[in-house]
């Protein structure tokens, strides 16, 4: 059994999907591990280290996909008419990627049509045994760091508190929206610059974590917005109006604002209004890392920077790349370990009885078998005729 991994072709990406050491463990398992030329370039991986792990290079995508049953990216397989990654899949072959079954259905019918076993990293139920091969938080681990390091290089300030001849200069106000995954590490990394932080999340649970890390929480007098499986659902009419009430108090002490909120399967919550934007302090930076489902500031432009009021407001959409080296050697432990779920004894061994398994099958054997993207394409099939 062979196991492909493709150059990554989205503009702009630096990581891989699997990095040498973890293709040497592979390949010491019983399974061989052929690499495209190049793949690991972005990441300081030549090819001559995948072969030194035992791994084959193929000299282009093609060659990669015809020879591989399981084919392992990071993002998900282009399908238009410039790249065709999905028509390169061999019909039966299993994608192991982060594809956003719910948001792509067009991808999800392309697969299902091409008989792709198709595997979401991102649709992997947040349980405990599920944790190592937990995708979504290690990338947004690498985003809620790069992010600090983003603002501190744009803010025309210190992050920390300095005592000089030249005189004492404040520390940064830095405050977080969202304290999940990503604005913990957010605020972590900004409290080890030195920056006063301060957090909010509509998830009350959050507080004792966001004290833990040495910022304040923000208090809003209105219900939390706990959802199912850890992640929030949308907050009611009345607990978005407080939000934005106190949230305007607060934006204008910042120096700083990094917002991470998201609700799963919605659009991002709009957080940092026009007017909040307008009556922060000229030189402030925002980052929103909540772009790819909208933006959680209303000025932000997803996949790039503009400035608005004085206010530098960046919107990444690829934040992960950024640091490409230590996100490809996360997401490289996270996808073997999802594959010692589906690879036994070197052989292909998919066992749907395995919750981890189940939830993240996407298309199986020509059909949609994950039901809320089923549900989706289907309502949209339907809304089309
Ligand atoms: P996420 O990326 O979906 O959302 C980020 C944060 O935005 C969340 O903390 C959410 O509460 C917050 N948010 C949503 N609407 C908001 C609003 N209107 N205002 C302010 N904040 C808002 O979530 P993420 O980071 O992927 O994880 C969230 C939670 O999932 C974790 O705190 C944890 O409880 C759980 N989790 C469990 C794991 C496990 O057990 N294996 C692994 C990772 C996360």
């Amino acid at each position: 059994m062979q196991i492909g991994v493709p150059r990554e072709t989205t503009p702009g990406e630096r990581r891989v999907a699997l990095v040498p050491d973890t293709v040497a463990r592979l390949v010491k398992s019983g399974v061989s591990v052929a690499v495209e030329a190049g793949a690991g370039r972005g990441a300081y991986h030549g090819d001559d280290a995948y072969q030194t792990a035992g791994a084959t290079v193929a000299r282009d995508a093609t060659a990669l996909y015809a020879g591989s049953d399981v084919v392992l990216k990071i993002h998900r397989p282009s399908h238009d008419a410039e790249l065709d990654e999905v028509g390169m899949l061999r019909e039966g072959s299993v994608l192991v990627a982060m594809l956003y079954p719910l948001i792509h259905l067009d991808l999800v019918r392309r697969l299902a049509d091409c008989r792709i076993t198709a595997f979401a990293l991102d649709a992997v139920p947040r349980i405990s045994r599920a944790q190592p091969l937990d995708a979504l938080s290690a990338m947004s681990t690498v985003t809620g760091y790069h992010a600090v390091l983003s603002a501190a290089a744009a803010l025309p300030k210190f992050f920390p508190l300095l005592m000089t001849a030249a005189g004492t200069l404040t520390p940064a106000r830095v405050l977080i929206l969202g304290a999940g995954v990503a604005g913990l590490q957010a605020i972590a990394t900004a409290r080890r610059l030195g920056a006063v932080v301060e957090a909010f999340d509509a998830r009350a649970v959050v507080k004792e974590q966001v004290q833990s890390l040495g910022a304040t929480f923000v208090e809003v007098a209105a219900e939390s917005a706990e959802g199912a499986g850890g992640y929030a659902k949308a907050q009611s009419e009345d607990a978005q109006k407080r939000t934005l009430e106190v949230l305007a108090l607060r934006s204008r002490e910042a120096d700083v604002i990094i917002t991470t909120a998201l609700v799963p399967g919605m659009r991002a919550p709009r957080l940092i209004t026009a007017e909040m934007v307008q009556a922060m302090r000229p030189g402030s930076v925002i980052v929103d890392l909540a772009g790819e489902q909208g933006g959680n500031c209303e000025l932000s432009e997803p996949g790039t920077t503009v400035v608005r009021h004085e206010v530098t407001i960046m919107a990444p959409l690829n934040g992960a790349s950024a640091i490409p080296v230590h996100a490809s050697q996360m997401y490289s432990r996270n996808v073997s370990s999802f594959l010692q779920l589906i690879v036994k004894d070197g052989v292909l061994a998919l066992n749907f009885e395995d919750e981890i398994v189940r939830e993240s099958c996407v298309t199986h054997e020509g059909r949609i078998v994950h039901e809320r993207a089923r549900a989706a394409v289907e309502s949209t099939t339907v809304g089309a005729t």
